[in-house]
């Protein structure tokens, strides 16, 4: 997998809502094998703005034929996301790293039932928009805004409810209206639905919310996929730092080279690496992501915290290098094996 940044022009702005954009991006011929994605996937942008460099995941909101696509909602005080819905245009040209993630549909062949708040809402527009495509014939979707005006993809949604009466049912919740996707409402609304796979993107207080309703409605765990936006607080305390050189020499393999990094005191396996020049993915540094995940090849190497890999990934040895450091002496954690 390619984890460079390219080149991309934009070739396509559209205003969903007054502070959220969609970002169509013109793919040279030579770059479509890198930025074949799966629904719910994201791209990572990194921009210069007022001369600071800056990077950013956003979620594909396109599927199929469609133009590669990101969504973004300009947030109070967000750099890349003001300059994003503030100061692109059709023919600039952005860097823009390949897609990643992992909020994805394997099977299509069991009901979806997705849940979405706000600007969660795009990696969801993706999957249904494949689920669709792909056939499935029972798609669900919750979806929570702060009002009427803010309410993304409305009448792209509108229009694929009455293209598909009998496959797709769009249940709006307004919180200026008091409805809210809580964890009772959520429980009735799965109630009596059956064997299904629950997808939930949104901020954190809902995700927590909605999968409380899922727990209490007996839906297992292993058929719920999250998609965190940000960094959930950590009942975990931080890392400790182990206070010997040993422990904080590490092996880093990118690009298949070998680099000898010496861990300075509080820094994550993935500033070590910046921080001499590597340059190995990145783009959300808390953990959220995934944009960073490198192999461990050899050693122990400890998160601070995991949001973003599964579980099965946990498992294949693999670590979200922001987040890492090194517990034991001989780390060797590769990114060209992620
Ligand atoms: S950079 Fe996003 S998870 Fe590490």
């Amino acid at each position: 997998m390619s984890t460079h940044f390219h080149t991309l022009t934009i070739k396509e702005l559209k205003r969903e809502t007054a502070k959220t954009v969609s970002i169509a991006f013109d793919i040279p011929e030579s770059l479509t094998s890198d930025f074949k994605y799966d629904a719910g996937q994201y791209l990572t942008i990194k921009a210069n703005v007022n001369g600071e460099e800056i990077r950013r995941s956003y979620s594909i909101s396109s599927y199929g034929d469609e133009a590669l696509q990101v969504s973004c909602k300009m947030i109070d005080g967000g750099k890349m996301s003001t300059h994003l819905v503030n100061n692109v245009g059709v023919g600039d040209a952005l860097e823009v790293m390949p897609p990643m993630g992992n909020f994805t549909v394997e099977s299509i062949e069991k009901p979806l039932v997705l849940f979405a708040a706000g600007s969660g809402v795009t990696p969801i527009f993706s999957i249904l928009k494949k689920a669709l495509k792909e056939g499935n014939n029972s798609i669900k979707l919750f979806y929570g805004n702060r009002s009427e005006e803010e309410v993304i993809f409305k009448n792209q949604l509108e229009s694929i409810r009455a293209n598909h009466p009998d496959r797709f049912l769009v249940q709006q919740f307004l919180s200026s209206d008091g409805e809210r996707l809580d964890s009772e409402r959520t429980q009735n609304l799965v109630n009596g639905i059956g064997e299904a796979q629950y997808f939930i993107c949104g901020p954190e207080g809902m995700i927590a919310a909605v999968k409380e309703g899922l727990e209490k409605a007996n839906v297992s765990s292993s058929n719920i996929t999250i998609e965190y936006f940000a960094s959930p607080k950590s009942e975990k305390p931080a890392v400790e730092m182990v206070a010997s050189g040993e422990v904080n020499d590490i092996i880093a393999e990118l690009d298949g080279e070998r680099h000898k990094i010496t861990l300075e005191s509080g820094e994550s396996i993935l500033d070590a690496a910046n921080r001499i020049g590597i340059d190995p993915p990145f783009s959300c540094q808390s953990g959220v992501c995934t944009t960073c995940k490198c192999k461990v090849l050899s050693g122990e190497v400890e998160m601070e915290n995991n949001f973003g890999l599964g579980e099965d990934e946990a498992e294949e040895g693999f670590v979200l290098s922001c987040i890492s450091k090194p517990t034991s002496a001989g780390v060797v954690v590769s990114w060209d094996e992620a």
